[in-house]
């Protein structure tokens, strides 16, 4: 049970005065007791359920278990909504709006009387913008992730959340599925609660905050539908309040060895490329010094041990069953920081001491990789000075080292508008460059740059080309794609320059991205370079692009960086 020492949200509820009274009478219209005003821990549960964010529709049921582990341990547990970010519905891309969900979050539990807070984190966006917000008031916190799909089904196969959406309507495109399996596969797929199946960006941001310890064990691959994944949240409840009494916060956890086991443990699992902006943009929350260059000097020679979709062929339910992420932590072991401290109040070492690996179909072993190369690379050279990111493992090896003329599509509009049309000037051997879909360019920073090939290409049997842009790709997605090149072209960035026949060299191994035209030339076309006009003039919009930081840094807006920790704010009235 916890002690009643005095607590932050003593300065609400406390004393017998006016403003005590005010705090604590209109809580009770909920039908609160006197005593839960005695001095106990408040815990938030900060909560993104929607019902537009399919994925975490199920959280209001994870929030009552959270609730019954506080009640248990003597805590009182106040739930409240957050901006939810649904990562297939909203437009122009749940991107754009993870700062501003970052604010919200940051903002309401700075405002309010919590001693700790429970994130409750499913979809995409949902876990890095419920992190970033709570690393800058830092508070004690758990992540509490609501659980992936069980694996989809069609035709007595299974199918993977976003992954067999790109293969599917390639093939459809290609004329080798009928639109009737196709709508047939649309129902199988998202068959129960929770968020994507694959090793998509969901799976991996859940993966890595119990990577960097700020949840528990176990935490990552616990299907939403298996009644554990409430069990888990009834024990995340008791220990946030044991949380409070130790003052475990935010800033002991996340350290600069706690990023490095992550970025270890996204090579490992071959987490998405969008696990680079997301930890960068935490770290930059919480101070930690972390760069480009430690993704990929800490992934450079990591192998991934893990055959899930879309680098390999089984689901997050499979991963589960076999041990999931505390077996892979196991086995890496060796190159983690194991005196790192979580949130389980015990070490990494003392969480993994006990993991099993029980299907070595699904969790290689490190000796007999699933494949060599698991890391994320980082690419440099004229065409990406501040950086560009490349996922081996879902990249064709043929391609990886690649020189090729350039096939130009200044805007997304651009790509639509030409890219089936059977007289573009395109073949397997070029490279497809995509302009303006960077954090300021589109705006938002939209998952985009896996852009389908042209359907001649695809006719051709052709399954992947060497693709180039400054936006994101989903991390379900696959290819030979270079990624988040910096600095964007809506900023000025090199790839603003590049003009159809240019030639582009791509070496992986040398770490090299390069556009093979001369400094003059570039300089030429600088002058007559001009910046597209701003989407929106006003708004969040207007906010955002005038303040959002490049993708080496994390695409956090540049005055939200750090942190202002949890002052107790002045009274309203
Ligand atoms: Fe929500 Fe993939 S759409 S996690």
């Amino acid at each position: 049970m916890s002690s009643n020492k005095k607590r932050r949200s003593t300065h609400w509820f406390g004393g017998n005065d006016r403003d005590a009274f005010v705090h604590r009478s209109w809580m009770r219209n909920q039908g609160l007791p006197s005593h839960v005003f005695d001095g106990r821990p408040v815990i938030g549960i900060c909560n993104t359920w929607s019902e537009l964010t399919p994925c975490n529709a199920h959280f209001r049921k994870v929030a009552e278990h959270v609730k019954r582990g506080v009640y248990e341990m003597g805590g009182f547990p106040v739930e409240f909504p957050v901006m939810s970010l649904g990562e297939t519905i909203m437009r122009p891309t749940t991107m754009l709006f993870r700062n501003l969900v970052a604010m919200d979050v940051e903002e309401s539990i700075r405002a309010n009387p919590l001693d700790a807070v429970v994130l409750l984190t499913g979809c995409d966006k949902t876990t890095p913008s419920l992190v970033m917000g709570a690393a800058s008031c830092d508070l004690p916190t758990l992540v509490l992730s609501g659980g992936p799909m069980l694996n989809g089904k069609f035709r007595g196969e299974d199918i993977g959340s976003g992954t067999d959406v790109w293969r599917f309507s390639e093939d459809v495109r290609a004329g080798a599925m009928t639109l009737e399996d196709f709508m047939d596969a649309e129902a199988g797929m998202s068959r129960s609660a929770g968020h994507c199946m694959t090793m998509g960006t969901a799976s991996t941001m859940a993966s890595m905050v119990e990577a960097l310890g700020v949840a528990l064990p176990s935490n990552a691959a616990i299907p939403a539908a298996d009644s554990r994944r409430y069990a888990f949240a009834h024990l995340a409840g008791r220990r946030i309040v044991e949380m409070v009494d130790e003052d475990l916060r935010l800033s002991q956890v996340l350290t600069k060895p706690a990023f490095e086991n992550a970025i270890r443990v996204n090579g490992a699992i071959g987490g998405s490329t969008n696990a680079v902006v997301h930890l960068l943009a935490i770290a930059g929350r919480i101070g930690v010094d972390l760069t480009l260059d430690d993704w990929d000097r800490l992934g450079r020679d990591l192998p991934c041990l893990v055959n899930l979709m879309p680098s390999g062929k089984y689901l997050m339910e499979d991963f589960y069953y076999a041990g999931g992420l505390p077996a892979v932590m196991r086995e890496i072991g060796d190159i983690l920081d194991l005196n790192a401290l979580t949130v389980s109040g015990k070490t990494v070492g003392e969480n993994i001491a006990g993991a099993e690996c029980f299907n070595r179909e699904v969790i290689y072993a490190r000796g007999t990789p699933f494949k060599d190369q698991g890391g994320i690379a980082v690419l440099r050279g004229n065409l990406a000075p501040l950086g560009a990111v490349l996922k081996p493992s879902a990249a064709t090896p043929e391609l990886m080292q690649h020189r090729g003329r350039a096939v130009v599509f200044e805007d997304i509009d651009d790509y639509k508008a030409k890219v089936d049309d059977p007289d573009l000037d395109v073949t397997p051997d070029d490279i497809l460059v995509l302009k303006n879909c960077g954090p300021k360019g589109y705006p938002g920073f939209p998952e985009v740059g896996n852009m389908a090939l042209p359907e001649k290409i695809l006719k051709q049997g052709v399954t992947d080309m060497v693709r180039i842009s400054d936006a994101r790709m989903s991390g379900t997605a696959y290819g030979t794609v270079v990624l988040h090149t910096a600095p964007e072209a809506a900023a000025g960035g090199t790839l603003a320059l590049v003009a159809n026949g240019d030639m582009i060299e791509l070496d992986v191994a040398g770490r090299r991205l390069h556009l093979d035209v001369s400094d003059d030339e570039l300089a030429r076309r600088r002058e007559r370079w001009t910046a597209p006009p701003a989407a929106m003039e006003r708004g969040y919009y207007s906010l955002y692009t005038q303040h959002v930081l490049q993708a080496d840094q994390g695409a956090d807006l540049d005055f939200l960086v750090g942190s202002s920790g949890a002052p107790i704010p002045r009274e309203s009235h």
